[in-house]
């Protein structure tokens, strides 16, 4: 297992950050077939427990009950087990998540330009906060009240515009040679 030097008291895990669109997922499964580490997808983690999608999950029970969902998700992983941890784009909203997640380890912060995030959140209408008259505008609007939250809770961060997944991956696992 690798291991960070200068994390002392930390877990051993890879934790992904970032926007809808930065390609969390995908690069997280990479990373995942990779290091042949465990994968955790706080989406799927909450999605499963309610038995909804996240679209539905909005729906029936409003953002606050997620949000709960989400942290309480955090709460359950180990810091023993080195993992890859893949979290929704929300995460960075509540301090106690961000405590939580740098405790499992190092917090990897994935971005894109909002132009690269558009195109890749428009293919698919799995985002229940960009279900608005102007999808654009609203994501300019939470990008820009996000992205210092990103920032502030990553330990790097990288730009992932014009990288494949598996360049992602070899990227984020290069950096964590690096530190
Ligand atoms: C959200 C991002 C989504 C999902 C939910 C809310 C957000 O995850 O958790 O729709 O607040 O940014 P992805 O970042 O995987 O799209």
């Amino acid at each position: 297992m690798r291991y960070f030097p200068g994390m002392t008291g930390r877990g051993q895990s890879i934790v992904l950050i970032g926007f809808m669109g930065a390609g969390k997922s995908a690069a997280g499964r990479a990373l995942a077939r990779k290091t042949r580490r465990p994968r955790f997808d706080t989406d799927e983690i909450v999605s499963a427990r309610f038995g909804l999608s996240i679209p539905e999950i909005f729906a029936a029970f409003g953002e606050k009950k997620f949000r709960d969902a989400e942290t309480e998700a955090l709460r359950q992983f180990s810091h023993e087990t080195p993992a890859i941890i893949v979290t929704g784009g929300g995460i960075v909203l509540r301090p106690v998540n961000v405590q939580l997640l740098r405790a499992l380890g190092m917090v990897v912060n994935l971005e894109a330009d909002e132009e690269t995030l558009f195109r890749r959140i428009s293919r698919r209408a799995t985002r229940p906060l960009l279900q608005t008259e102007n999808p654009r505008a609203t994501l300019t609007g939470l990008f820009r009240a996000r992205y210092a939250l990103y920032r502030g809770a990553a330990d790097a961060s990288l730009d992932t515009s014009g990288l494949t997944h598996e360049e992602v991956a070899e990227a984020i696992l290069k950096c964590i040679e690096s530190l």
